[in-house]
């Protein structure tokens, strides 16, 4: 995300192990049976909501601070939605930017560790893509832990593929993975 590097302070002090051990703990959250949810586009007016579900998303020092989501749900290329329950609660959120070259660039996603496993997040990379594709976006890009196996199994169960290696990519050293989508070809 070589944009956000300049306007986010993310600090990427999470261990991979921590990373991987937070990813399975998701696994073993039990499902509330029953809930519905809707995505909704996301704005400045969640700024609050959103800062704090990101905190609990990336853990141990990952979150984006407060200035860089203000930044990134006021940019006019913004294209950001959100997933909420019958109640009203944010419980996952997707931010894309469409990048001065015309590309999708998909900054952030998450979803709330008692919700995963839903399909949200693929309800999330869904409409971030139609919104992209309002835009005339044709290629989208994103970036991903090298550890991060199941944000990589989510990309690329919807048609995502990794172009690059992107060594020490991240600042505390973590390696990095490139990976694109063109949105011609519809799954
Ligand atoms: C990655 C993340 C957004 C996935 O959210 P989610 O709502 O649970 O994902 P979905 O339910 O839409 O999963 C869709 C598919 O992705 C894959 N997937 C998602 N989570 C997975 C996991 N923990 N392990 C393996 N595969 C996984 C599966 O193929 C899944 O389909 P299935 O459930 O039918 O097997 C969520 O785990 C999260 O918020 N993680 C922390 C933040 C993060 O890492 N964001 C990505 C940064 S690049």
């Amino acid at each position: 995300m070589a944009v956000l590097k300049k306007i986010r302070s993310r600090l990427w002090s999470q261990s991979d192990e921590a990373a991987e051990l937070s990813a399975a703990s998701a696994e073993r959250v039990p499902r509330p049976v029953g809930s519905r949810y809707d995505i909704r586009p996301l704005t400045i007016s969640q700024l609050d909501e959103c800062w704090r579900l990101d905190q609990r998303c990336f853990i141990d020092g990952e979150a984006y601070s407060r200035e860089t989501f203000e930044y990134l749900l006021t940019a006019p290329e913004s294209v950001s939605y959100r997933v909420v329950t019958q109640g009203g609660a944010m419980v996952g959120f997707v931010i894309g930017l469409v990048e001065p070259d015309h590309t999708g660039h998909v900054t952030t996603v998450g979803v709330a560790p008692e919700h995963r496993r839903r399909n949200l997040a693929k309800r999330l990379m869904s409409q971030v893509e139609e919104g992209f594709r309002r835009r005339n976006v044709r290629l989208v890009r994103l970036e991903v832990r090298s550890l991060n196996v199941a944000a990589q199994k989510l990309y690329q169960s919807l048609g995502y593929t990794i172009t690059q290696k992107l060594p020490k990519y991240y600042s505390n050293g973590g390696d990095g993975l490139l990976m694109v989508k063109s949105l011609y070809v519809k799954n």
